[in-house]
C-alpha cells in the first residue's frame, strides 16, 4: 500500500478506535455550519463511522440552532485534533438529519440515561432563561425519560474531502484527500 493510501486507511481506523477507546482524541469533534452567511461551530459526540457509506454522525437535539443551520445550508466541516499524535483532520461534507425510525429508536435505546436526559429539557438550546437553570426537566418528566426521543435526532455528515495534516519537527506534511468519487479516490499533497 502506497503511503497516500496507508493515511486514508489510518483515517478511518483512528475514528473507528475513537469509539472505543475511552478519551481518544477524535471522541469529541467540532462541527461547523454557515447560517444568513456567517460562520458557527459547536463540539459534539462521535457516534458512529461508515467507511463504506464515507458518514459519520452525532446526536443532537431537534430544538438546536444548528438544525435549522444545517436546514438552510447542509454544507459542513467536522474538524478532529489528535494532540498526541499531532494530527489535525478537516471532513468537508454535508449534513442530513437521519429519518430511519428504527434506526433513531437503536441510538436512543443505547444512549445512557445521562445523554436521555439531556433532551427532556423544557426549552430549546439558546432559549433566554431568567436563572441559569430553568431549563431543567420537570419531575414529571423525568419519570418518562423515554418521552425525550421527541427531541433525538441522530445527524449524518456525508464526506467528500478530507484535509489531513500532521506536525512533526522534521517537516509537517499535509495531504487533501478527494474522496466524492468513491471509484476515484484523488490525493494531492499540499503545502502545510
Ligand atoms: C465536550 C462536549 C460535547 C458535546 N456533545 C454534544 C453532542 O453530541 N450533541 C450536541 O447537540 N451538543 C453537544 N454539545 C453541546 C454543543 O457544543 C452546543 O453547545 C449545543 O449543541 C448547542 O449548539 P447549537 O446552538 O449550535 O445547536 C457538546 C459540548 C461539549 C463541550
Amino acid at each position: 500500500m502506497n503511503k497516500e493510501k496507508s493515511i486514508l486507511k489510518k483515517i478511518w481506523d483512528e475514528l473507528y478506535l475513537s469509539l472505543k477507546v475511552s478519551g481518544h482524541p477524535y471522541h469529541i469533534f467540532s462541527v461547523s455550519s454557515i447560517y444568513n452567511n456567517k460562520p458557527d461551530a459547536r463540539n459534539v459526540v462521535l457516534r458512529s463511522v461508515d467507511k463504506k457509506n464515507q458518514i459519520i454522525s452525532f446526536h443532537t437535539d431537534s430544538r438546536s440552532k444548528k438544525i435549522l443551520h444545517i436546514k438552510e445550508n447542509n454544507n459542513v466541516c467536522a474538524l478532529f485534533y489528535d494532540f498526541p499524535k499531532k494530527t489535525q483532520l478537516r471532513m468537508h461534507g454535508t449534513a442530513s438529519i437521519v429519518n430511519d425510525e428504527d434506526l433513531i429508536y437503536e441510538r436512543w435505546e443505547k444512549s445512557e440515561k445521562m445523554s436521555k436526559l439531556c433532551y427532556l429539557n423544557k426549552y430549546a438550546p439558546g432559549s433566554k432563561l431568567d436563572n441559569p437553570k430553568d431549563y431543567l426537566q420537570d419531575n414529571g418528566s423525568l419519570n418518562n425519560i423515554d418521552s425525550g426521543i421527541d427531541n433525538f435526532l441522530v445527524v449524518n455528515i456525508n464526506i467528500n474531502i478530507i484535509d489531513w495534516l500532521s506536525l512533526d519537527h522534521k517537516g509537517h506534511e499535509r495531504i487533501i484527500i478527494n474522496i466524492s468519487d468513491k471509484e476515484n479516490t484523488i490525493y494531492n499533497w499540499s503545502a502545510p
